[in-house]
């Protein structure tokens, strides 16, 4: 793409894109003086869908009409709600219907998966993390590691970097795999790392991974929404994701979990189990002997909440529109456009530690300002750009494609070139 640094190229580009009205279908935030918010934050929590107001209002409609009766004569029968969204997230995610399940949060559902795939033995007792893994995912891997009687010194091992590089070369990740993959248990990596943005290709380290006996799942928190996935084709052996982020389902949102099929059929698998994870024909006799449903859904345990998988399915409608093939078209295009507005701010100034390749990053560029970071991230919240800060020096920002304008893009450039230009003076 030839973009072009003139406002008029932006407005062009809004024209012609074919999301542009999606952007109605979500509530902007506002600045005190009534103007938009830039919001650049779906990477931390999505937008509100305008829908999802009506759809959480509608089961608290039917909790007042119907109480208990709502299980079974809600408009969305509660028994039966998590299934209405196994179909749009199995689209999302590249799995077969029965290879999903909405439930918990994300770090509880990466317990529950690590139960069941974290299997150390005296020789292959390791977890390999990415360097900058989030850190919930390496507090649940170090206690899981601990639980298990082994200690987190040896057995949660780092992604090497190569010197002054931030992000990792998948020949390197291979070369570690095939190197010491004989100790490794579990290779537990980002689908696309919350710090650098950096997208790792799931379909090969699984290959890798799988060639020397480990077991690979992901964190696809910063994934789902944002790329293409095809989980079950990659053979990942599980995943578990939030849906806050791009998947715009509110403040805590209902979390999700793959579990792949050649998996999700072995019901001696060891497993936490609780009741909602039971055969669905037999549940309600309660009987004592636990007997999983088939599929991701054995690995249930509560019956799930209502109003927040409400929210979800708003926000899942909308993808199911628009199709998430289509919208990565767009997201490549507007990341695209900002990297070249940040490019021409100058490299003494601004860097970019996100890869430059767009299959090898989401929406997410990670900017690491020169001078006053920290300072600058403040100016620019302070003017109506919602972005965030991560320590020690990062200022994230990812447009997404679905209320994002390329409009936007440019004030935002313009907003940072001016702080930038007034350092110098
Ligand atoms: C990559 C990643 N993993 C895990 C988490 C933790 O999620 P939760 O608090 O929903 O368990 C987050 C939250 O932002 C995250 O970004």
């Amino acid at each position: 793409m030839d973009y072009r640094l003139d406002k008029s190229f932006a407005a062009e580009m809004d024209q012609k894109d074919p999301f542009s009205e999606y952007r109605e279908q979500f509530h902007i935030p506002r600045n005190d003086d009534g103007s938009e918010c830039i919001y650049l934050c779906g990477n931390s929590l999505g937008l509100q869908p305008q829908t999802a107001r009506q759809y959480v209002n509608q089961e608290l409609e039917d909790w007042a009409k119907l109480a208990v009766e709502g299980h079974f004569k809600a408009r969305h029968p509660w028994l039966h709600y998590h299934e209405i969204l196994a179909g749009p997230t199995a689209r999302l995610v590249g799995a077969k219907l029965e290879e999903v399940v909405i439930m918990n949060s994300l770090t509880v559902n990466l317990h529950l998966m690590m139960v069941s795939f974290y299997c150390p033995t005296p020789n292959r007792f390791k977890i390999l993390v990415e360097a900058n893994a989030f850190p919930s995912d390496r507090y649940a891997a170090t206690s899981q590691i601990r639980f298990h009687g082994y200690n987190p010194v040896d057995a949660l091992v780092e992604l090497p970097l190569r010197d002054s590089e931030v992000t990792h070369r998948i020949e390197d990740i291979e070369a570690f795999i095939e190197e010491e993959g004989n100790s490794i248990a579990l290779i537990l990596l980002g689908g696309v790392n919350y710090y650098t943005g950096q997208v790792f290709d799931m379909h090969r380290i699984t290959e890798a991974g799988h060639a020397k006996g480990c077991l690979v799942g992901v964190d696809l928190a910063h994934a789902i929404g944002n790329i293409e996935l095809n989980l079950h084709d990659w053979e990942v052996d599980f995943a578990v994701w939030c849906s806050y982020k791009y998947l715009n389902s509110g403040p805590g949102g209902i979390a999700g979990c793959f579990v792949h099929q050649k998996h999700a059929e072995d019901r001696t698998r060891k497993r936490f189990a609780g009741w909602w994870g039971h055969n669905k024909e037999t549940r309600f006799s309660m009987p004592p002997q636990f007997e999983p449903i088939g599929g991701a859904e054995g690995w249930q345990l509560s019956n799930p909440p209502i109003l927040p998988l409400a929210a979800l399915r708003a926000s899942l409608e909308l993808f199911d529109q628009a199709r998430i093939e289509k919208l990565r078209q767009k997201s490549k295009l507007l990341t695209g456009y900002l990297e070249f507005l940040i490019d021409d701010l100058g490299e003494r100034k601004v860097t970019i530690i996100t890869p430059g390749a767009p299959e090898d990053r989401g929406c997410q560029l990670s900017l690491v300002v020169k001078q006053n970071g920290r300072d600058v991230y403040q100016k620019l919240v302070s003017m109506g750009v919602v972005c965030d800060w991560r320590e020690p020096d990062v200022i994230r920002v990812a447009p997404a494609p679905f209320y994002n304008s390329f409009t936007e893009i440019h004030r935002f450039a313009e907003i940072l070139k001016s702080l930038l230009t007034a350092q110098d003076l």
